[in-house]
């Protein structure tokens, strides 16, 4: 899969790359009103890492529905739309948006947005994941993913509350809150304080998330995290992982998520591995 946020909303990944060949495309985070996002800079390269503070820009909803939605009529890939509100009735006003949705295959729940009431983010705080899933649970029948966030000390917690609560599948991870100070300035790189770390830099911090919360839960779970070979996907599908997505490597090859499949199904034939469930979870540590 491509990775929230890192191929917009398809209109311009279609030209890029062929999007049947993908496991799914999961679109930017779609929010209720128009986002502007947070002013520039708001990318910064780091050695083998990319630090952003986007703040989920995107036209909102009634764009998405007119304008973004209809792309997908032309392909087979089946459709994850990624949502994020500042509200539980934020998130149930998207649901329900798109329950009726017939491309619309699965909602993957982005919960690293502030809670405006309790000033946390969503997914730092089992409390908060449960009472939203929850609710999302009733409103949807869509297959409801959890995209978690690395950046608590509960990730396992959490993952458990959105299982518990009816989460179909688990989406980890989202990236981690760094910086970067710019030593003429003293100022922050980025025009925010910390921006979302993510590439190849996370990738074993991502990797110990995957394997950590794939012991505590049931539901499948979609790894991601640095990953930009097929080598970095089987590690993640050894942790644990059913899926994989491809994120920030994009961004120096637009198709390195088709890259990353054609080379994890060569060490596939490699290694004799004749499907994923034989090797998924198969890590060895006792
Ligand atoms: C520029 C950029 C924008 C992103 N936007 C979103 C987003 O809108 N929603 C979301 O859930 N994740 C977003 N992410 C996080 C990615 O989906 C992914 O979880 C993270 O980057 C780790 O994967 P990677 O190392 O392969 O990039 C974004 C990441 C980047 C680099």
């Amino acid at each position: 899969m491509v990775a929230s946020g890192t191929y917009g909303w398809g209109e311009e990944a279609a030209l890029l790359l062929d999007l049947d060949q993908l496991g799914a495309f999961v679109t930017k985070t779609v929010t209720l009103k128009p986002r502007l996002g947070n002013p520039p800079p708001r990318i910064w390269e780091t050695p083998a890492g990319l630090l952003n503070s986007i703040g989920l820009q995107n036209e909102g909803l009634k764009v998405f529905l007119k304008k973004a939605l209809p792309i997908f009529e032309r392909f087979r890939v089946p459709l994850i739309v990624s949502i994020a509100g500042e509200s539980v009735e934020e998130y149930l006003a998207l649901a329900e948006a798109l329950e009726d949705e017939h491309r619309v295959n699965a909602l993957e729940i982005n919960v690293s947005c502030p809670n405006v009431k309790e000033g946390m983010l969503f997914g730092t705080s089992p409390r908060l994941t449960a009472e939203l899933v929850r609710n999302l649970r009733r409103a949807t029948s869509k297959t409801l993913i959890v995209k978690l966030t690395p950046n608590t000390g509960e990730i396992k917690e959490v993952a458990q509350a959105a299982e518990n609560e009816g989460a179909d599948a688990l989406s980890l991870v989202n990236t981690f809150l760094g910086m970067a100070i710019d030593l003429r300035t003293r100022r922050s790189r980025l025009s925010t304080l910390f921006g979302g770390l993510s590439g190849p830099a996370i990738k074993p911090l991502a990797l110990r998330y995957v394997f950590e919360v794939y012991r505590a839960v049931k539901v499948p779970i979609i790894g991601m995290g640095g990953i930009t070979s097929g080598e970095d996907a089987l590690e993640f599908i050894i942790a644990g992982a059913s899926a994989i997505a491809v994120g920030s490597a994009s961004f120096r090859r637009p198709d390195a998520p088709l890259q990353v499949l054609r080379e994890l199904t060569s060490l596939f034939e490699e290694l004799g591995v004749k499907s994923l469930k034989e090797i998924k979870g198969s890590f060895q540590y006792e």
